[in-house]
């Protein structure tokens, strides 16, 4: 297996002036970081999954407006500010579900405004600098959802996740993995088992080479193997990620996560969701609120460039679905893991 330093598998690299995106499509075979020259190239990078989970396409939408503005340091202040706006609307619509994206860049309108009347490159500066700090609180909502999630692994444990959640997704550790990279720290031997998450396989190219890669022992499975495997007794505890969580605690996340909740049900296996504080939409009362993005039709005929589904024919591709949260025995938070009554208890924590 080959090596890569950090700086390589990061998602997002910023480096003052110039954005980079590890471009997650050709996963696990090419490690390439890929320039991002203009708030375009950002918005279609997001939109082919380049860089793709929830709190990475908030990162990169942030720092995608500070892209898309940059040429603009001679208009006038009210012009300028004109600008951040649209920039922001654009790079908001090149992905529904995650609610990350929109909360980063209404942050990143938001210190604009805050900062006008100085200059435009006063608001410019204040720009990046919000940027960077979307980028490095990332970091600590992880680890904190870390710390909060740790407990939950023991000592030989099997864990299912879905998806990927893991440190391609985010800033650095994830959301669902960031429990695991810290009980992988302390010597705890668990075994992971990762769906390979049909149609984009995110399972099967990110979440088995990053835990590969971190020396964790993982399993990777198809999609229709996770009832098997809590049938053979495989399987201690689900935890998964989320790209939005509504006020009730109905929690959107990748398509087939809502099957393996119901199947945690019926085994009798927890069922966890990581989500930091950026994931949590107060303003969505329920699941079924939430806007659900449909991809293309060949993601689903084809597997890879070989067609597998016959020319004309009728295609579905919702890329999430919505787990109630009766189904979710908690949500691991930066500030803690959070159990129903979910309408209550996030309003207290997160409002
Ligand atoms: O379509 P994707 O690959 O962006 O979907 C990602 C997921 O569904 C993840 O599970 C979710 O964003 C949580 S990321 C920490």
């Amino acid at each position: 297996m080959k090596n890569y330093d950090a700086a390589q598998t990061r998602s997002v690299t910023w480096d003052g002036e110039r954005l980079f995106f590890l471009d997650q499509t050709r996963l696990p075979v090419d490690v390439i970081q890929e320039e991002q020259l203009d708030s375009e190239q950002v918005w279609d990078s997001i939109k082919k999954l380049k860089v793709r989970g929830a709190p990475a396409i908030g990162i990169a939408g942030a720092y995608g407006l500070v892209l898309g503005v940059r040429d603009h340091l001679d208009a006038s202040e009210q012009e300028f500010l004109a600008k951040v706006r649209s920039q922001a609307a654009y790079l908001d619509s090149s992905r529904p579900t995650a609610v990350n994206l929109s909360w980063a860049l209404k942050r990143m309108v938001a210190r604009a405004e805050q900062t006008a009347v100085n200059g435009t490159q006063v608001i410019y500066q204040a720009l990046k600098a919000e940027a960077v700090l979307i980028h490095e609180e990332d970091k600590l909502l992880c680890r904190g959802m870390g710390e909060h999630g740790l407990p939950l692994i023991r000592e030989g444990m099997g864990i299912l996740t879905h998806c990927n959640a893991g440190a391609l997704a985010t800033s650095e550790l994830g959301t669902a993995t960031a429990p695991m990279y810290l009980a992988h720290e302390q010597g705890i031997a668990f075994r992971v088992y990762a769906d390979e998450t049909r149609p984009l396989l995110q399972g099967a190219r990110l979440t088995s080479w990053e835990l590969q890669q971190a020396g964790i022992d993982v399993t990777l499975i198809s999609d229709n193997m996770a009832a098997s495997m809590m049938a053979e007794g495989l399987i201690d505890m689900v935890i998964v990620g989320t790209d939005r969580v509504a006020a009730n605690g109905d929690v959107a996340n990748k398509i087939g996560t809502m099957g393996v909740a119901i199947l945690a049900d019926y085994f009798g296996i927890p069922f966890y969701v990581a989500c930091p504080s950026s994931t949590i939409d107060l303003a969505t009362a329920s699941g079924d609120l939430i806007e659900i993005e449909e991809r293309g039709a060949d993601e689903i005929t084809f597997f890879g460039a070989r067609r597998t589904g016959p020319e004309g024919i009728k295609v579905r591709n919702p890329a999430f679905d919505v787990t109630p949260n009766r189904l979710v025995t908690g949500l691991i938070t930066e500030k803690g893991i959070i159990q129903a009554p979910y309408g209550e208890n996030l309003k207290r924590i997160f409002s």
